[in-house]
């Protein structure tokens, strides 16, 4: 967010910048999305739902779910909220009494940990390094539980790496989880950016799950602030009393508006867009070692690369105002992300047409090049 605001600050003197550092997707909302939210407003849809959202969402949802996975779930389970926010405040207001231990992996999205110790539970950060793909391992879990633990929190694709968690580890992993009578959380708002391979939910192997997702990203939706969460059938009542009492409800017309984004019109919409995200990825990966930007794990979703930087110097917080003044490019410093690798990283959100990742990689090249 300083990232963004020195830019905007820059932007204002007339400079033009490259914003590669905001987690959001560049595409309009799908237009059948809007439209029905139109409708929604002119028919006067502006009174509260139910605190876990309404009937016709969460019976879309649970059928989107048999539709993409082949899973049979039942709405009552689904709880609408607003965005993935939400979803992962409650599902840790619900694990957690305070001073629980909630295990997070590091690397990983930053404002968890502010979730975790609003919560009065203490944040454990799991390093989880390239080599295992920036994501935990069954045996590293083990290893970190102790009698304090409560839950574990997961994301894949992850942000800021982009990487999948291999569906056997995450197996492997819940079964530790559940062996210490713990909560496994997993976030999934990046589930169906994925670019070579078929979207996958842990609600498949691991039907006592916590999962959260969110419209924000695949469906392009942040600003409405729409999510939803699975939880187990004992889990509803305590979310839904805990959604009424922190929430009251999520928005009216947001819930109204994303009914259309189940529409096979949407559907190809927003796949085309997976194919845009994959081509920018492609051409990223290829450039980005050439500028001694090295990707140690190859990101399979989300629209994030988390690049080592360190040739660039070990202060990526400097590096990226660097780059930021000299060069009009805004990237992420990994230290948002990580105390303890970030500062030998930066996070490139590629959130902006080919044409201007080409500009920003030349732009890179040439400050380089001239020693900056
Ligand atoms: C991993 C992860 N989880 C949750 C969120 C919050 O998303 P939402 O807009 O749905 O609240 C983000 C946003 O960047 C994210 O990257």
């Amino acid at each position: 967010m300083q990232v963004l605001a020195d830019a905007h600050a820059l932007e204002r003197r007339g400079a033009d910048v490259i914003h590669l550092e905001v987690g959001e997707p560049d595409f309009a909302t799908p237009e059948a999305i809007v439209e029905a939210g139109r409708r929604a407003l002119a028919g006067g849809r502006v009174r509260y739902t139910a605190a876990q959202g309404t009937d016709d969402l969460r019976s879309g949802i649970a059928a989107d779910y048999a539709r993409a996975y082949g899973l049979s779930l039942d709405p009552e389970r689904v709880v609408i909220t607003a965005g993935a926010s939400a979803g992962i405040l409650l599902a840790l207001a619900a694990a957690t009494d305070a001073g629980d231990r909630v295990l997070l992996p590091d690397p990983g999205y930053a404002c968890n940990r502010q979730f975790v110790s609003a919560l009065g539970a203490l944040p454990v950060l799991l390093p989880v390094p390239p080599e295992q793909g920036f994501q935990p391992t069954a045996k590293q879990v083990a290893a970190a539980w102790t009698p304090e633990t409560r839950a574990l929190m997961l994301a894949s694709p992850a942000n800021p790496t982009g990487t999948v968690l291999d569906p056997d580890e995450l197996a492997a992993i819940a079964e530790v989880v559940r062996s210490r009578g713990g909560v496994l959380i997993v976030d999934e708002i990046y589930g169906r950016l994925v670019f070579d391979q078929a979207p996958l939910t842990a609600l498949s192997a691991i039907p006592d799950a916590i999962v959260v997702n969110s419209f924000s990203k695949y469906y392009a939706m942040t600003g409405w602030r729409l999510g939803w969460m699975v939880v187990p059938a004992a889990w509803v009542e305590p979310v839904r009393r805990l959604a009424q009492n922190l929430f009251v409800a999520p928005s009216t017309l947001a819930q109204a508006a994303a009914l259309a984004a189940f529409e096979p019109g949407t559907e190809a919409v927003l796949q085309a867009r997976v194919r845009e995200l994959a081509a920018r990825r492609d051409f990223l990966l290829q450039a980005l070692p050439g500028l001694g930007l090295e990707v140690r794990a190859r990101p399979e979703g989300a629209f994030y690369i988390y690049t080592d930087s360190r040739v660039h110097g070990g202060n990526s917080e400097d590096l990226c105002r660097r780059i930021l003044n000299e060069a009009g490019v805004a990237l992420t410093p990994g230290t948002d992300f990580s105390p303890t690798s970030g500062a030998g990283h930066v996070r490139i959100a590629y959130t902006q047409p080919l044409v201007r990742l080409k500009e920003a990689m030349e732009r890179l090249q040439a400050l380089f090049s001239r020693g900056g």
